[in-house]
């Protein structure tokens, strides 16, 4: 794998900084100064230095996505693109799968990752991983609407968990789920006779969405959030 790939596969630098840091002698290939950000590294065996801190490989791969609106967060689907379209090729080879699913018009973050068993932890109920959405509404939110969404609704087959509803704007609430069923927000906006007209995840697991992500674009996370999100996967 090339070297830059390698460090930002790893959230370590982004291609640039690593072009800057050889550029500088900073990045060290078995002790020896790297060449170029291009040099090839084996994952398995080298070891490499970033700017005086040893880095150590993983296997597994951790990508926020700011998935746009109209693709499927499916692996594969006959009907049309999915998020791993927009990934280039060697993330596919890594086994990299969306982590939970947002509906296809849903934009925002979505974490994909080939680390079944964090992701499996992450949307267990048991763990309570918050979900923050913003929602803007085809109505009026009123307070009694914010407070019902609170308390728990009765979708007909199931009674969603007491949540947080705050107001935004007369017709754009943050809603913090700790579950996720299939449409849930969608399914009570309606329960409260609204409408969801446009759906965002503005965060996952106490991380938000970064501000200077373009929507289709992707970033791994860095070890900082690694460590939220492993720390949410530990805790029962
Ligand atoms: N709730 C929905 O209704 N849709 C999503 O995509 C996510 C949560």
């Amino acid at each position: 794998m090339r070297l830059d790939k390698y460090l930002s596969n790893l959230g370590v630098a982004s291609r640039k900084e690593t072009a800057k840091a050889v550029h500088a002698g900073l990045v060290l290939v078995n002790g020896e100064v790297a060449s170029s950000a291009d040099c090839r590294v084996d994952e398995t065996q080298d070891t490499v230095t970033f700017c005086g801190r040893k880095i150590v490989w993983q296997k597994f791969v951790y990508l926020l996505l700011n998935k746009p609106a109209g693709v499927l967060s499916a692996t594969e689907d006959g009907r049309g693109a999915t998020v791993l379209d927009l990934l280039p090729e060697e993330y596919r080879r890594m086994g990299v799968f969306p982590c939970g699913r947002l509906d296809k018009n849903t934009k925002g973050f979505l974490l994909l990752t080939n680390d079944g068993d964090l992701c499996h932890r992450l949307l267990s109920p048991k763990y309570h991983v918050e979900k923050n959405y913003l929602v803007k509404a085809k109505f009026p939110v009123s307070n009694e609407d914010l407070t019902a969404l609170e308390a728990g609704l009765d979708l007909g087959d199931f009674q969603t968990k007491p949540c947080r509803a705050e107001r935004v704007d007369e017709k754009t609430i943050h809603l913090t789920l700790t579950e996720g069923k299939f449409h849930q927000v969608k399914r009570m906006l309606e329960a409260v006779h609204n409408q969801v007209v446009e759906l965002t995840r503005i965060s996952f697991g106490g991380i938000a969405l970064p501000d200077d992500l373009s929507e289709g674009d992707f970033r791994p996370l860095t070890e900082s959030e690694r460590n939220t999100l492993f720390a949410k996967g530990n805790q029962v």
